[in-house]
């Protein structure tokens, strides 16, 4: 009995514990767009560019991505970098003993990603790098405290450095705020970038859940139906029943 009123109590406290987990950092929303093909094409290109050289997305077959509206000739002129053939998964040609020697960690698998993480975790992970002398790569992240990612796109967004403030928290304490600065500017503006990053970010949401388009769609065709065939029926009714009143 005095177990099961500990779990109990445990599970009360999960949401908790879950809260207190949140980064401290305000997330940005993710202007995603998941119906826009050609923003999910240059998310798979800006994917393959600068990620997969690290990262997996093991449960992707390259063909799939004529859901994007490729073609397969496309996809392999465009997005197959590592000589593999469009039926292959998207997997990585690092070796994942050696990345973790490099980087301490290796490398997570990408493909579910975002739904682990959250479009918006995501959208303000990849705009928050700046650098920092103290770390291995020389990057730091707001979101990911000594994240072991250098920020691979670096040479777009410029480099940022992290300014702290700290400001009256109205009860006589201090608390701080963290802003960051770009010191460098990249070979993108502000706004270029974010919306660089917006399209990254819709096709790792892409690729976390393929089918999410098409699911969408048979919903709205099985409403029509269940829709019409209610009309149908009500029709039927009506007429079976005239007689009778
Ligand atoms: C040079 C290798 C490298 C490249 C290229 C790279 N990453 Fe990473 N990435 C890492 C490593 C290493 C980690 C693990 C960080 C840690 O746990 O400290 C990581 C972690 C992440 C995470 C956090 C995963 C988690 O939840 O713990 C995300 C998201 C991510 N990378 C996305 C990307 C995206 C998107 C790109 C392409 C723009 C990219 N990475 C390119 C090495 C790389």
């Amino acid at each position: 009995m005095r177990n099961l009123k500990s779990i109990v109590f445990v599970f009360c406290l999960a949401p908790l514990v879950a809260f207190a987990s949140e980064s401290a950092v305000p997330l940005d929303t993710a202007p995603i767009k998941p119906r826009d093909m050609t923003s999910l094409q240059r998310g798979a290109k800006t994917f393959v560019n600068y990620c997969l050289s690290c990262h997996s997305a093991e449960f992707m077959r390259y063909n799939r991505l004529r859901d994007l509206g490729l073609t397969e000739s496309q996809i392999s002129e465009n997005l197959i970098f590592t000589g593999q053939k469009v039926g292959e998964l998207m997997t990585v040609a690092m070796p994942k003993k050696e990345a973790k020697q490099w980087f301490g960690v290796t490398p997570p698998d990408l493909s579910v990603i975002a739904r682990s993480r959250g479009p918006d975790w995501l959208y303000t992970y990849l705009r928050k790098f700046y650098r920092d002398d103290s770390t291995a790569t020389g990057w730091n992240n707001l979101v990911f405290d000594k994240a072991a990612m250098p920020h691979v796109l670096y040479e777009l967004q410029g480099e940022q450095v992290l300014n702290v403030k700290s400001e009256d928290d109205g009860h006589g304490g201090k608390h701080e705020i963290k802003e960051l600065t770009l010191a460098k500017p990249g070979s993108l503006s502000k706004t270029e970038y974010d919306a660089y990053v917006a399209d990254l970010v819709n096709f790792l949401v892409y690729l976390g859940e393929p089918a999410a388009n098409k699911r969408v769609q048979i919903g709205i065709v099985v409403m029509l139906f269940l829709f019409l065939m209610l009309v149908l029926t009500y029709a039927l009714k009506k007429e079976y029943w005239k007689d009778v009143h």
